[in-house]
């Protein structure tokens, strides 16, 4: 048996779509969405990651303002930029692309952006939010995740999950939203006593640790389904090639759903960062 490819490309052309039908309704009524994106530094995934933001949202119509500093940009010059933007009511979203150079206190800077405008939900207003079950603006990567689960499996109610990392930016808001799907949790980490048992008994496993081909096919129940949210570099034979946490060949026959990388979670993350700009757009004009 082999595992049926969660297709990431498509479902984010889907989303994307249905956001550019709303972002055209919203401009109608003589609305423009503004996403605005603040780069601090050189770091070149992060320029690349930057310039596929602005690339899709100019796509699905929302106006794109970048904001790009150097590495020795002080934190004040930074947050300065930061209540310039939450000042601008043209301006609907604001992304602080992460991570900043290490002079720089992230968690003091994405505490400055206005909650409304956080279109990636980690300001301690939507993470609360969240965990109490109220959602209203989720980090983009979970989220996601969220919508391939249940394009695959519909009603995710009464499933065990397991989310293998604990980062702000996935794991931990990965676990709130499958809380809030209904679902049984576990969170697996680096000081996890042999993780592989407990997720070896996991419906869903959402990988996201950043360890390249982590998880083999004996962490993996027959039938799961496996989420890879891991983009890891590696050299193979000399040759350079992307991998996720999950060692894709091995687990291929034993999952029955699988998400390839790279084209799997990655699209999705710009997706709902759209989707997000979106509603924060509409929610600022009622
Ligand atoms: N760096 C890596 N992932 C992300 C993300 O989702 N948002 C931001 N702002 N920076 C990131």
């Amino acid at each position: 048996m082999s595992a049926q490819l969660i297709d990431g490309k498509a479902a984010a052309a889907r989303v994307l779509a249905e956001v550019a039908a709303e972002v055209a309704v919203l401009k109608a009524r003589g609305i423009e969405p503004a996403l605005a994106v603040v780069l601090v530094g050189d770091d070149p995934a992060s320029h690349v990651y930057v310039r596929n933001k602005v690339l899709r949202a100019n796509e699905v119509g929302i106006r794109s303002l970048e904001y790009r500093l150097g590495a020795n940009t002080s934190a004040e010059a930074v947050l300065e930029v930061v209540a310039g933007l939450n000042a601008d009511a043209s301006v609907n979203g604001i992304l602080v692309q992460l991570p900043l150079p290490a002079h720089i206190d992230e968690t003091r800077v994405l505490q400055a952006i206005d909650p409304a405008k956080d279109v990636d939900g980690f300001h301690s207003e939507n993470v609360g939010g969240l965990s109490q079950g109220r959602p209203v603006l989720t980090p983009c990567t979970p989220a996601g995740c969220m919508r391939l689960l249940r394009d695959t499996l519909g009603d995710l109610s009464g499933k065990h999950a397991v989310v293998v990392g604990r980062s702000n930016i996935v794991g931990k808001p990965m676990a709130a939203l499958l809380l809030a799907a209904n679902c049984s949790v576990s969170v697996l980490h680096s000081r996890s006593v042999k993780p592989e048992k407990l997720c070896g008994q996991a419906d869903i496993v959402v990988a996201a640790v950043g360890r390249p081909l982590l998880i083999g096919a004996d962490w993996i129940k027959p039938g799961a389904v496996v989420i890879d949210v891991g983009i890891n570099r590696i050299e193979e034979n000399g040759r350079s090639r992307l991998v996720g946490d999950v060692d894709f060949d091995a687990v291929l026959p034993v999952a029955s759903a699988i998400t390839p990388v790279p084209g799997g979670v990655g699209p999705m993350t710009i997706a709902m960062l759209m989707h997000n700009t979106l509603l924060a757009a509409r929610q600022q004009h009622g």
